[in-house]
């Protein structure tokens, strides 16, 4: 019992780090907080810091995910890996290491998924491109590419475990999206210039 609340503890901890935060504040002196839309993500990264701070951290945020649903794997502890990734995702959206102000969930859900289905995962990919090609909104198409995921998990799989964390997770998405939502609806959401 006490290794699993620990894996959970450590997953929870592992999605806390807000790669955002520090890039913003060791690399550049900014705290990314007060820019752009706000959110400790990779895409106000992009917008606030430019490409190289955006990549680097889209894949922190991603690869989080991915060490936080291994954890059990890697401890041979018998809690269910997507528990764990549940529970980075949580530590991304309410971290303990920025006053519980984090980010909305897309990129840490992903590396959950890389770990658990990389198929889903990389066409998971696809469709968030294919939606962001043609809205432009990386909002819209971090919110479709949850859906796609509902639907994947209902159409091409059994999963039950998956198909639960799957919704879950794109709630989260949504909940954390309702500014975007307000935004997109009113016309003021920002779109990219470059694809
Ligand atoms: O992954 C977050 C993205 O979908 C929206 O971010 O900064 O435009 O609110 P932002």
């Amino acid at each position: 019992m006490v290794t699993k609340v620990l894996i959970l503890v450590a997953a929870y901890l592992l999605g806390s780090i807000p790669f955002a935060l520090i890039v913003g504040k060791v690399g550049y002196g900014i705290d990314i907080r007060e820019h752009g839309s706000g959110n400790l993500g990779g895409t106000n990264t992009f917008r606030v810091l430019g490409v190289k701070a955006g990549i680097v951290v889209t894949i922190g945020d991603i690869l989080k995910g991915t060490l936080a649903a291994s954890l059990p794997v890697l401890f041979a502890v018998d809690i269910h890996p997507l528990l764990a990734g549940i529970f980075a995702v949580i530590g991304h959206m309410y971290p303990v290491f920025a006053r519980f102000r984090g980010g909305k969930a897309v990129a840490t859900s992903g590396g959950v998924m890389l770990f658990y289905s990389p198929f889903l995962f990389f066409t998971l990919i696809a469709v968030f491109f294919l939606v962001l090609y043609f809205s432009k909104y990386v909002s819209l198409s971090s919110m479709l590419a949850g859906v796609y995921a509902i639907i994947y998990t209902i159409f091409v799989t059994d999963d039950i475990p998956l198909m639960i964390v799957v919704s879950v997770l794109t709630a989260f998405i949504f909940y954390r999206h309702r500014a975007n939502i307000k935004r997109i609806i009113n016309k003021t959401e920002p779109k990219i210039k470059w694809l």
